[in-house]
């Protein structure tokens, strides 16, 4: 009723409890179901393509959901609904249920892997009520590790990115580890390249450089794909890593369409990319590096753009910017620029970390998504958590405030005059999550996390139309310790005016909360679960990874 959402900072639901089971829970007043699984097919022919024991046959393995689903966005496109997702990783014990260590054998297992990563374009309409895939539409597109794509801006073409396979460095294949998403305002997805360093190792020699540490390259890969197809080998193409690790753009409504990967917005690990305008019409997209001790990014288009308008150059050509956030509460956005940071501009974009550290940007706490408030001019970051913070190494900071962050925080900016081009902010700590049941100090958390609603390790989050701020964990769900009361990961929705934070849904124990898009009218939200555990949902065989869709029974707007 208006009287309860009142009582509960404009919630449109009654807060729930904590779930430490294998199950999902919503408010009252709201029912879900699974929209797609891991392993379901999108077109026909993969019918019956997973199995409850083997799960997937290599095959099929490009036509049906890939696994881990993480972010998301909807489309609208002549009466058509559809949904571009990412399969953020395969998990090999899974999906390799002969190979006891989870390594693969030989390169079909190899392709398997890759094939079930990537990303997914589907159409999804109301079937008897609730939404479904439409198996086999022309929109319907997998893009994994081997789809041909092509790079602009400043560093593509560049020695750095040249391969024996493309020696011009302008025709990269594939794309992978895609963590969060991001909509151009011109209606184009973009996908999140964000662990790409574990799927690179050495059969032999090669040269340790800075360029390769600092993002984690070297020694044996994780997934040991060096051993079966070169791509993946620094002995053999010590470049292939340059080509990963960038925002990829994909235009869900043509199906023909060649991906593109934009150097210009800089190569680290992507978590999302936020896109809002400047006051004079220039495109910003905000961008986190979710690494412990890295850093938040800005990128500014040099061209404007305005609705129906030329996009030629917009995610090309511009200047990328990273964050200083001072422990005054001001903040400023430092260009990147060769002047700046000693190196040739596409060194600086190919290393943006390296370059980064040398202007003095601020080290944080893993930054995760990005969200930018759509009724105001301020953007919030989730720092989701931070094990080595504190100590010489990586000294807390004002934004940064507590060493061994078990908890995370979110930490929001305002652009000096309102506007998302100024290079200067105000910014202030939205809230810091904690358990008040276990500590009185910091690590309780701000004054808005209560008993009722805390959580740890914010993650995912996404605004709605109403101006409400939806916040997915992705924690220690052991409900033990520094944790107890806390239960299994969660989504929850904030009012930033007021502060107060309601938890909204609690996710099977294993999974994290990641995902968020809604239908055209807001009467439906669909929600990635990833990871799950026990052998959710289908109650029997292997967990799978799913989105599910919820909504209201009375068909109002979810929220
Ligand atoms: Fe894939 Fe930073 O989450
Ligand atoms: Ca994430
Ligand atoms: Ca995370
Ligand atoms: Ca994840």
């Amino acid at each position: 009723s208006r009287a309860q959402a009142a009582a509960h900072g404009g919630f449109g639901f009654e807060p729930i409890d904590i779930a430490t089971d294998f199950d999902i829970h919503v408010p009252e007043g709201y029912e879900w179901k699974t929209l797609v699984r891991w392993g379901d097919a999108l077109w026909s022919e993969a019918d019956g393509a997973y199995d409850a024991e083997t799960g997937v046959s290599p095959a099929m393995s490009d036509k049906v959901f890939g696994e881990n689903t993480d972010g998301m966005e909807t489309f609208f496109v002549d009466g058509k609904e559809l949904i571009a997702v990412n399969s953020e990783y395969v998990n090999p014990k899974i999906n390799l249920p002969a190979a006891s260590d989870g390594t693969p054998q030989n390169a079909d297992e190899v392709m398997l892997l890759k094939n079930l990563q990537g990303v997914t374009v589907m159409e999804v309409a109301m079937n008897g009520g609730t939404y479904e895939v439409v198996k086999d539409s022309p929109y319907n597109r997998r893009i994994t590790h081997e789809t041909q794509m092509t790079m602009d801006g400043p560093a593509a073409g560049h020695a750095l990115v040249q391969t024996n396979a493309d020696p011009e460095g302008m025709s990269p294949k594939g794309t992978m580890n895609n963590c969060g998403s991001g909509k151009t305002l011109w209606g184009t997805y973009l996908t999140c390249e964000e662990n790409f360093n574990g799927y690179f190792g050495a059969t032999g020699g090669y040269d340790e450089t800075d360029g390769l540490s600092r993002y984690g390259i070297g020694g044996e890969g994780r997934y040991a794909y060096e051993k079966f197809d070169p791509r993946y080998d620094l002995t053999a193409e010590p470049n292939e890593p340059n080509r990963h690790g960038w925002i990829t753009e994909i235009d869900p409504t043509d199906p023909e369409s060649t991906p593109v990967k934009h150097t210009a917005l800089g190569r680290f690990k992507h978590e999302n990319a936020e896109m809002v305008q400047a006051a004079d019409g220039r495109v910003v997209v905000y961008m986190g590096d979710d690494e412990r001790g890295e850093f938040i990014y800005r990128y500014v288009s040099n061209g404007t753009y305005a609705e129906g308008g030329s996009t030629e150059g917009l995610l090309s050509d511009g200047q990328l910017y990273v964050a200083k956030f001072n422990d005054d509460m001001t903040g400023e956005w430092i260009a990147l620029t060769p002047e700046a940071t000693g190196m040739s501009l596409e060194e600086t974009l190919v290393f943006s970390r390296i370059a980064a550290s040398a202007v003095g940007a601020t080290s944080m706490d893993r930054p995760e998504w990005i969200a930018a408030n759509p009724l105001k001019a301020e953007a919030y970051c989730a720092l989701t958590n931070n094990s080595k913070r504190g100590g010489d190494a990586m000294p807390v900071n004002a934004a940064n405030p507590r060493e061994t962050n078990e908890y995370g925080q979110i930490v929001r900016w305002a652009p000096a005059g309102d506007d998302h081009g100024a290079d200067t902010f105000a910014w202030d700590l939205y809230v810091m999550a904690g358990n008040p049941a276990v500590y009185d100090n910091a690590y309780g958390g701000s004054e808005n996390v209560t008993d009722g609603n805390m959580f740890n390790s914010p993650d995912g989050m996404a605004f709605d139309s109403k101006g409400m701020l939806w916040i997915q964990t992705d924690g220690d769900d052991s409900n033990e310790g520094d944790f107890a009361g806390q239960g299994n990961n969660q989504m929850l929705v904030g009012n930033t005016e007021t502060g107060e934070i309601a938890r909204f849904l609690t996710a099977p124990n294993g999974a994290e909360v990641t995902g968020l898009c809604w239908n055209e009218d807001n009467t439906v939200a669909f929600v990635g679960i990833q990871h799950p555990g026990g052998s959710w949902p289908d109650g029997n065989g292997k967990p799978r990874s799913s989105i599910i869709q919820v909504w209201r029974t009375d068909g109002a707007p979810v929220g």
